[in-house]
């Protein structure tokens, strides 16, 4: 039998293996974050997560700096944080270079929140703070700065995003960047009013089988969550965050906030809101995207 001869294969280096891996990133971080093994090799399970927090920070990272630019100081809300990949990526590649900016965690699971904070003592990211309580509760929570300028919400399980939105209107937060995660509430609404809907329009066959009243609930629900968003003087950019192969929950929001109301676009959002959610049977829903709560300029900061 013929010998092998050719020589081994070069162990790939850690930035073949992750293009987007940044100077002066820290390699702790990423083994802490089980994204690097102790070997120093990328842990295959975190790929597909590291690439949609790559993906995220690309456009948040020109959000902070110009928030910063304007104010001298930034701070960033992150609702649903999980393991706060996003959280303290964003402190590694933004925050920790710069000496001002405050990153603040909300997590309802507190075993989750204990740990981060750990983490970030162990690895000295001073001006990063996280919270065990809701994203509802975190409006009121002495924890947080009084203003909050970027708010986002990576994956918050179903109205935990809502939660996330209105506590961006309520904090007057420049920038929301949301990607949903699971909703559920808009189709359960639609599933109670099935038979109704049937009789009075035929676009009810959108959402006659279950899994279509799943889907077209999930899609009716970002629609109505960006309305609300222009309702109350944002501009929304809706894209893709990653490739579908990487995610089906995949839709990402960009709201900034305007300055002033060009051609009563707000009102013409209210307006738009209050028919489609009268057109699909969804009058009940009105509380949750704030048609009945304010006028049409941005609710009071509340700190
Ligand atoms: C799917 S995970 C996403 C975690 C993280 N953002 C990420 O993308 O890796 C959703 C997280 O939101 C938290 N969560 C759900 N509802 C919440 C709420 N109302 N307030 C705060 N956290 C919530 C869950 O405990 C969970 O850790």
């Amino acid at each position: 039998m013929a010998k092998n001869t050719s020589s081994p294969r070069p162990v790939p280096t850690l930035q073949e293996q992750l293009p987007e891996l940044r100077e002066g990133q820290s390699v702790a971080l990423l083994q802490e974050l089980h994204i690097l093994t102790r070997e120093g090799k990328l842990n295959q399970d975190t790929r597909r997560k590291l690439k949609q927090v790559y993906h995220l920070v690309q456009f948040i990272e020109p959000l902070l700096a110009e928030v910063l630019a304007a104010r001298g100081d930034v701070t960033l809300a992150d609702h649903g944080a999980g393991k706060s990949y996003l959280g303290f990526i964003l402190y590694d590649l933004f925050f920790k270079a710069r000496p001002v900016g405050r990153v603040t965690g909300v997590e309802t699971r507190a075993e989750l929140v204990d740990k981060s904070q750990a983490l970030a003592s162990k690895l000295g990211f001073e001006r990063m703070d996280f919270l065990a309580t809701t994203v509802q509760e975190a409006l009121t929570h002495p924890g947080l700065p009084p203003r909050i300028d970027v708010v986002t919400a990576l994956h918050a399980c179903d109205t935990a995003t809502d939660d996330a939105i209105a506590f961006g209107l309520a904090k007057q937060a420049s920038h929301m960047v949301l990607v949903p995660c699971c909703q559920a509430e808009v189709a359960g609404v639609l599933r109670q009013h099935k038979a109704l809907s049937l009789a009075r329009s035929p676009l009810a066959e959108l959402w006659r089988h279950p899994l279509h009243t799943r889907e077209f609930g999930s899609q009716i629900t970002n629609v109505l969550r960006c309305l609300q968003l222009e309702a109350n003087g944002y501009s929304v950019t809706v894209t893709e965050l990653v490739g579908w192969e990487h995610s089906m929950k995949n839709e990402l929001i960009l709201a900034r906030r305007m300055a002033d109301d060009r051609h009563g676009a707000r009102a013409r959002a209210r307006q738009r809101l209050t028919q489609v959610l009268n057109e699909l049977g969804l009058p009940e829903l009105k509380t949750r995207f704030a048609v009945e709560s304010s006028g049409s300029e941005p609710p009071a900061v509340v700190v």
